[in-house]
């Protein structure tokens, strides 16, 4: 990998930082777009930019002239009933979880198809295949980024692949506030079929698969990473 370009949009934190630790072992070249440095502060060979993706412009001077591997992380969990979701929160939700990777992916695309063969990376939820009450509005925007997925796959191949993760309740930031509580965190993990949530390894493993050559046949896939609550009863 050691000649190896990835950008890690959101490597700052959570799932994303996982992803830039294993490719750094790996011996790649880690460029991270996010708001801050977060835990890459004193982490050597990481390329860091500040870039707010909802907000900034992004172009293709943030990027490495050649990228073998892109994952876009950003992502938000606003749980509300319906009744109580604004119009205006879904398109918060939908400008971070979707406008931010078309616009990222834009960006990146002439280096993607630099590259010999590359790949692109998304984060969708397991509240996409399965109809989970307070969830509108994520679920909402991951569809479309599930949408995306299959859609760019089709679109880019055979030079690029695009592929998806779908997690469930994985301890990151975005998900502290349902770890605070110990005792509470274990009893959701007794609702999963392997009786615990999810790791940070747990999807950054599957992750750093799916960027890598060793998926050179895997294209177009959403693949659930929920200790087994999307298939098994
Ligand atoms: N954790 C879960 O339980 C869970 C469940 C289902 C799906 N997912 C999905 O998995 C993906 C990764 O989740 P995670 O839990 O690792 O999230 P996280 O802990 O919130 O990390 C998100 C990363 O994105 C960056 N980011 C957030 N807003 C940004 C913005 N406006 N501009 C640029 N960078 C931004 C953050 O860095 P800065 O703060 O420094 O900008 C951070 O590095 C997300 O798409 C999420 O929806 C997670």
């Amino acid at each position: 990998m050691s000649d190896k370009n990835f950008v890690i949009v959101g490597g700052s934190h959570g799932i994303g930082f996982g992803l830039v630790q294993r490719l750094l072992a790996d011996g790649a070249s880690v460029t991270v777009l996010s708001r801050t440095e977060g835990q890459l502060a004193g982490l050597d060979g990481v390329k860091h930019s500040a870039v707010d993706v909802t907000a900034d412009e992004i172009n293709g001077d943030l990027f490495p002239e050649s990228i073998d591997g892109l994952a876009y992380c950003p992502g938000s969990i606003n749980l509300r009933s319906f009744r109580g979701l604004k119009p205006e929160m879904f398109r918060e939700d939908f400008e971070l979880n979707v406008i931010g990777a078309i616009k990222t992916l834009q960006a990146a695309l002439p280096g993607l198809k630099k590259a010999e063969s590359s790949s692109v990376l998304m984060f969708s939820t397991v509240a996409v295949g399965q109809g989970m009450s307070m969830h509108a509005s994520v679920a909402a925007s991951k569809g479309a980024i599930e949408g995306l997925t299959r859609s760019l796959a089709a679109e880019l191949a055979p030079k690029v692949r695009v592929n998806c993760i779908a997690p469930a309740l994985t301890n990151t930031p975005l998900a502290e506030r349902f770890f605070a509580n110990e005792e509470k965190a274990a009893a959701m993990g007794q609702m999963y079929p392997l009786k615990r949530t999810g790791t940070v390894d747990d999807i950054a493993s599957l992750g750093a698969f799916l960027l890598s050559d060793q998926a050179a046949w895997v294209t177009g896939q959403v693949m659930g990473v929920d200790g087994g609550l999307s298939a098994v009863g």
